[in-house]
């Protein structure tokens, strides 16, 4: 008997091992974090034909807003010359201005530059939305052209963000490059349905939120004597605000011709709740990663739940929803509830910075596992 029990506990044993080390190697292609289940197609099929038919509309008024290359910066204009004679000499010095900046401020840069980074993903999402895709990688439509052009426009914002903490030495760019590669790998849970109107709505709240972050990032390092980090995170800023123009333009024609879907749409998103393109982070280490560098960018006042409150403010009177007439019985409950919202989002700042008195603190693996109060 006892025999017995000893070779089936064995042989259970070295299945279950077996059977975990399956189960790792299959997590491990995964995402770190558990999504909600995912909803598709749900946009109504008139719709397709309303994006269809804006497309002369998107050419003269959305393709104009963006920047010929030749016009454009790159990250090249704010980096040392790698052949020039004073290239060490470029890089001493940014090691010199960015002595000031603090391991949180470092956090926070890492964090926005990794979102950057996973600007594939955002490509895919945006090629993911019913009557704006790029069909074929090439498409002349001008949805398709805007996805393109604006994907390569934020290419630069990675780079040159990637390419200036590199040259700090101040964090640990093989943590920072997992991260970004972890986070590529496991995708963003946007909530959009392949809806373009979901899509739109989120893309100018996200805009906006970048808008804010970098123009918060630059202050910083100018107060902090980083005039050149200042300059950088201004010049991205001033992108972001030029997409946001953008997007809100397109929100306010789909109001315009279509504003009972909209509002449906807005309402929509706003229950989900607006989640962040990175939330899926993960640096191999912690599963909590985006949630500590929000509480890190929360605490130095680069991006907060009153920002998040206001950018909310900002869309509902930008888009005149308050004034929005002829509105089906449930188009008038979503336009209540979206105006409604902001006030009880101040709240949440109440709440944020309770959470920030009595904050514990967390190793970041950015900053060579140094300790930071979340
Ligand atoms: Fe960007
Ligand atoms: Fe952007």
């Amino acid at each position: 008997m006892i025999l017995n029990l000893c070779t089936v506990d064995f042989s259970t044993l070295h299945a279950t091992t077996a059977a975990r080390e399956k189960v790792n190697v299959k997590m491990s292609y995964r995402p770190a974090k558990e999504v909600h289940v995912q909803v598709t197609h749900s946009m109504p099929p008139q719709t397709i034909d309303i994006l269809k038919s804006l497309e002369g509309w998107a050419e003269k008024n959305v393709l104009t807003l963006l920047k010929p290359v030749e016009k454009c910066w790159q990250p090249q204009d704010f980096l040392p010359e790698p052949d020039s004679e004073g290239f060490y000499d470029q890089i001493k010095e940014i090691r010199e201005r960015t002595q000031d900046l603090s391991d949180e401020y470092f956090v926070v840069l890492v964090g926005d530059m990794i979102t950057e980074e996973a600007v594939p993903t955002y490509q895919s999402i945006l090629n993911s939305l019913d009557g704006i895709q790029d069909k074929t990688g090439v498409s002349l439509s001008p949805w398709a052209i805007w996805t393109r052009a604006w994907t390569a426009e934020e290419n630069r914002h990675g780079d040159l963000l990637n390419k200036y903490l590199y040259l700090s030495g101040r964090v640990d760019m093989r943590k920072i490059e997992k991260t970004i590669q972890y986070l590529i790998g496991c995708g963003m849970d946007s909530k959009f349905e392949n809806n373009p109107y979901f899509g739109f709505i989120y893309t100018s709240f996200q805009e906006r939120a970048t808008f804010i972050s970098h123009g918060n990032t630059a202050k910083l390092a100018k107060e902090l004597g980083d005039i050149k980090l200042a300059e950088i995170c201004g010049t991205i800023a001033a992108d972001e605000k030029r997409h946001e123009t953008a997007y809100v333009k397109i929100v306010e024609k789909l109001f315009e011709i279509d504003p009972d879907t909209t509002i449906l749409a807005f309402a929509n998103m706003m229950r989900k709740k607006v989640s962040m393109p990175a939330e899926l982070m993960y640096d191999g280490e912690d599963y909590n990663l985006f949630n500590h560098y929000s509480a890190v960018a929360q605490r130095l006042g680069v991006y907060t739940a009153k920002d998040y409150a206001d950018i909310l403010e900002f869309l509902v009177r930008r888009w005149k929803v308050d004034k929005l007439t002829d509105l089906s019985g449930e188009g008038r409950r979503a336009q209540d509830f979206v105006c409604g919202l902001a006030p009880r989002f101040r709240k949440l700042v109440e709440r944020a910075q309770e959470r920030a008195k009595q904050a514990p603190s967390i190793r970041f693996s950015w900053i060579f596992g140094r300790e930071l109060q979340v």
